[in-house]
């Protein structure tokens, strides 16, 4: 008899995956790669990363955590008893706590700016004065930033209101917690988007930004911008952080993974495309293209300008912050439940307990993650701040060692059969990629997960 947790419907399944997709990655991390990577060019490369490389990885975690039936130490442990095979997935699930800590950081200045675009407070003084000089502007909503991201006091605030709101959605536990919020969360994400898309389609000069977005420009395509569309491909698809493998443990039998993996991939990647359709035309629209567009002054300082030119300032900003906390949201649910998961079939922890256990120490580690853009920013490691040195030891280092490990035990030491069998649902569902799959995870993706590992060393 399994008692195994299960996601309750197909739909809730996908909302779940999605929403753990769908995150600041996609509608933040990709315009600003695809600004400083050449436009649409990248854009070109992304996609064709997420279908042939994304897709394929995607399926080799889903069969492992289906397979496994267990969180993502478990699912080796259970696949490949008495091996060692179990510290890849432990290296994930500290690679996903790691990220955990600083990502609730950027989740918090998404609700902050939320609130401060209700309350009107981050347009408050950007009347005649500064309204009609664009340095001005960018000057005041700089000075904005400092004071929401930079300054002590505030976003340690948010970032601890963001806990509390994971801890109660998390404390649902799967199906009324993680689900239910992407159900509706879901949804709303992409209602906004296009109602955002719409709004920005149609301003003055708007032609423009989508032709920069859409129209290649292949000269631009250097060995670099290919590994980092490799890199964006992989992020954005939360491969590498054991939450595919958490998830894929609370998929039905008779779920179908390669369809759940093509439609989790094609939203995520719609959802990079609409972004795309909401920045470019907006900062054409208003001379802002030349501005770098780098992360988080692109969605903080550059949009603020954007909204404050617009009538009905408050209202897009907060429609616009609202998406990017949604996005972030679903985001960190999906990946404390790694660590949760870990504790619970590990430990045979109750879960109110296991929520417990991870989430507190956020409030000291995520704390130092903020206050490293405020007063201890001189605290330095590998002379990074303490949020630059999780983040670049994650997304540099750990997720790279972490995929590749995968696509190696999946393609050559699981368990005979396991990927035909989890992708066929042993025999009952016809499978034709199965071949294909297991060709890209033996010998085309480890080449190139290992190249992202070194280019970026170099
Ligand atoms: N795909 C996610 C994103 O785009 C990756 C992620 C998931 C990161 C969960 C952090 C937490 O943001």
């Amino acid at each position: 008899m399994s008692t195994k947790t299960e996601f309750a419907s197909k739909i809730g399944l996908i909302a779940a995956t999605v929403g753990s997709a769908i995150g600041l990655g996609n509608v933040w991390r990709f315009p600003a790669e695809t600004q400083s990577n050449g436009g649409a060019a990248f854009l070109l490369l992304y996609i064709l990363c997420v279908l042939a490389l994304g897709i394929p990885v995607m399926l080799a975690e889903f069969s492992l955590g289906r397979g496994g039936r267990s969180d993502a130490i478990g699912a080796f442990c259970n696949l490949s008893p008495g091996k060692k095979w179990w510290i890849i997935g432990a290296v994930a699930v500290l690679a996903s706590y790691l990220i955990l800590c600083y990502y609730m950081v950027v989740a918090g200045w998404t609700l902050e700016y939320l609130v401060q675009s209700l309350t009107g407070n981050l347009y408050a003084g950007t009347g005649c004065a500064v309204a009609d000089d664009p340095a001005a502007m960018r000057g005041f909503f700089d000075g904005k930033m400092q004071e929401y991201v930079c300054s002590d006091f505030a976003p340690l605030a948010f970032t601890f209101l963001m806990i509390i709101i994971n801890g109660a959605v998390l404390m649902g536990g799967v199906q009324k917690g993680i689900e239910r919020l992407s159900n509706v969360l879901m949804p709303l994400l992409f209602l906004i988007l296009v109602g955002m898309c719409i709004l920005t389609l149609n301003l003055p000069d708007a032609g423009e930004g989508v032709k920069y977005f859409l129209s290649p420009d292949f000269s631009k395509i250097t060995p670099r911008v290919i590994i980092n569309a490799l890199g964006q491909a992989f992020f954005s698809l939360s491969l590498g952080m054991g939450i595919l493998i958490t998830y894929s443990s609370y998929y039905p039998a008779d779920t179908k993974l390669t369809r759940t993996s093509v439609i989790v991939a094609f939203l995520s990647l719609l959802v990079a495309i609409l972004m795309g359709l909401i920045i470019f035309p907006a900062v054409k629209s208003f001379g802002l293209d030349k501005e770098s567009l780098e992360g988080s002054t692109l969605v903080f300082v550059t949009l603020p300008e954007v909204f404050a030119s617009l009538p009905l300032a408050r209202l897009w900003s907060s429609l616009f912050f609202l998406l990017l906390l949604v996005a972030a949201l679903t985001s960190t649910v999906s990946i404390a439940e790694v660590s949760i998961a870990m504790l619970q079939d590990r430990l045979k922890m109750k879960r109110w307990k296991a929520v417990l256990i991870i989430l507190c120490p956020l409030f000291v580690v995520s704390a130092a993650c903020s206050l490293s853009f405020g007063s201890l920013s001189n605290l330095t490691i590998a002379n990074l701040t303490i949020f630059g040195f999780l983040d670049g030891l994650t997304t540099n280092v750990l997720l790279p060692i972490t995929s590749l490990a995968v696509c190696l035990y999946m393609g050559w030491f699981a368990p005979k059969g396991l990927l035909a069998d989890e992708l066929s649902n042993y025999g009952t569902v016809r499978s034709r990629v199965t071949g294909t799959v297991l060709f890209i995870i033996r010998y085309i993706a480890p080449v190139l997960i290992a190249l992202i590992f070194i280019f970026n060393f170099i």
